[in-house]
């Protein structure tokens, strides 16, 4: 089969015949006309069937494809701003591949277990096709920043004898008759590569068996673990930094288009290129309680403030909603008057769902930030109320050491903690990324496996790290699917993935 144009480069072919192969995304027909959106995952294109152009027969065929239906077809190109991509295919020739009958997915609306059923499907969809795009665009821009700057791509095992994250979350299998456990974290042996090349980073799937239903959870999740030889905690704060910088560059320079086809305001990701604040844990505590101010706001008055406001903007869409009610019930209304007062209906109504989830929340955040107890680890209130001061991705360092992992090294200078980093992403999205640096102390590290009640014998090895030709080293784990839904603003982490893996779903 020869190749044909892409849609993404039809506007370098204005006035030339093309052939492009897709499907069908949209139809609309007028008299003599038929309009066809074709989509070929490059982007999307108004091809134009008239009888003139493209003959009787075409147009026939056009007016019988139905949503998804694919096609070849060859047409000119014509320069008009007015359409997406700005061009238009006058088509000549027009042929069915593939015909598409009772396509599951209409384009009214779905609800989303619906379309997670649908799964399969529902990546054809344009939000869908975006957010795959501006996913693919941040693995390459994570593998070129640490390429670019010297480290090491290795791949961690998936079949583990150990836990690295708390025995609570380990997928248990078999592995000819011992158990065995779906890798948690690459962090580990990542450790043990730094040792050997100086700089690596591991980008893999990790498993987590929680059963919980949050927006943030997977159960099977894509994580990026660099892991630096002679780099303490702060050092590890920059590559940080600079890694989440450089992807959000990159997605801003090459994914206009998406982030216009996913309305994300791109407001918060422009200054997040700026300088991150970094606090310990001490002052963040501080800030989430209220007794500390950023630039002048308070968590908690700030909270209170916005409730207020959330309830009188809720007032106000219940009259909008009472108003169009009302006035889709007047007589004699014309049939475009009543779909647009509907769907008017329907865009006032999901306004306020979503403003009855903000009523809901806003107190149950401003009761934790008050009873929050010094000494916890931060739950996904915590965050929101920390992460809603800035408009940008904030970094807490310096954790109480009980609430953190292993193998996190002790603050020489105050025992009480480690040296933890996690970042939280501000709108809401809290942790991204969470790493810090490891303990070089075998006793130390022996004394925290029996408190965790981690079997020694596991880790014998990653002891050894430590035993010959340890050094200083530091790094971190990014959620690659909690990025994705950040970056794109999406509501729940299972449309940042192809084919999601959570409590409750292992199909399609
Ligand atoms: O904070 P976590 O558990 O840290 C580690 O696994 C370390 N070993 C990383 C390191 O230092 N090398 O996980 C790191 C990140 C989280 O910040 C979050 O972005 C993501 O992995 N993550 C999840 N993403 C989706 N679903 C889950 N269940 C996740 N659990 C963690
Ligand atoms: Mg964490």
């Amino acid at each position: 089969m020869k190749t044909s144009t892409r849609i993404e480069s039809l506007s370098q072919h204005i006035g030339q015949e093309v052939e492009l192969k897709g499907w069908v995304s949209n139809k609309r027909e007028g008299k003599g006309i038929a309009f066809v959106i074709l989509r070929d995952g490059s982007g999307y294109c108004q091809c134009v069937v008239t009888e003139e152009s493209a003959g009787a027969e075409a147009l026939a065929e056009a007016t019988k494809l139905s949503l998804e239906c694919s096609v070849i077809l060859t047409g000119t190109v014509l320069a008009d701003e007015k359409q997406v991509g700005g061009v238009e295919v006058q088509v000549n020739s027009l042929t069915t591949v593939g015909g598409s009958e009772n396509y599951p997915i209409s384009k009214k609306e779905h609800g989303v277990e619906f379309l997670m059923d649908q799964r399969h499907l529902w990546l054809r969809s344009a939000r869908q096709w975006a957010i795959m795009r501006i996913r693919n665009t941040i693995i390459f821009s994570i593998h070129k920043y640490f390429q670019e700057q010297g480290f090491v791509q290795m791949d961690a095992p998936i079949f583990t004898g150990n836990a690295c994250e708390g025995t609570s979350t380990l997928f248990e299998t078999d592995f000819y008759g011992d158990p065995a456990y779906l890798s948690q974290s690459g962090q580990l042996y990542g450790e043990a590569m730094a040792m050997a090349l100086g700089k690596i980073y591991t980008f893999g799937p990790t498993f987590r068996a929680e059963k919980s239903k949050t927006r943030r959870h997977l159960s099977e999740f894509w994580m990026i673990e660099p892991e630096m030889a002679f780099y303490d905690i702060f050092q590890n704060m920059d590559c940080i930094e600079g890694m989440l910088q450089a992807v959000v560059k990159d997605v801003l320079a090459n994914c206009q288009e998406e982030l216009k086809t996913i309305g994300r305001n791109t407001a918060v990701l422009e200054s997040s290129l700026g300088a991150f604040p970094r606090m310990t844990y001490d002052q963040a505590v501080r800030i989430i309680k209220g007794e500390e101010n950023v630039n002048g706001v308070n968590s908690i008055a700030s909270l209170e403030e916005e409730l207020a406001a959330k309830q009188a903007e809720l007032a106000q869409i219940e009259a909008q909603i009472a108003e169009k009610e009302e006035q889709l019930k007047e007589p004699g209304l014309k049939k475009g008057q009543m779909n647009f007062y509907q769907s008017k209906v329907i865009e006032f109504k999901q306004i306020k769902s979503d403003l009855e989830e903000e009523l809901r929340n806003i107190p149950q955040w401003i009761e934790s930030a008050r009873t929050f107890e010094y000494g916890n680890d931060f739950g996904g209130s915590d965050e929101t109320v920390l992460t809603r001061l800035f408009d940008r991705p904030v970094m807490v360092y310096d954790w109480p050491h009980e609430v953190k992992a292993f193998y996190l090294k002790r603050n020489p200078e105050d025992t009480r903690f480690a040296r933890g980093v996690d970042v939280l992403a501000p709108e809401g999205y809290g942790e991204i990324v969470g790493g810090g640096e490891r303990e070089t102390d075998v006793d130390m590290l022996i004394g925290k496996i029996h408190e965790h009640e981690l079997p020694m014998e596991a880790f014998e090895w990653y002891l050894d790290l430590r035993r010959y030709g340890s050094v200083p080293h530091s790094g971190f784990g990014l959620g690659l699917e909690r990025m994705v839904t950040w970056v794109c603003k999406l509501k729940h982490v299972r449309e940042s993935i192809p084919f999601p893996r959570m409590y409750g779903r292992l199909t399609p």
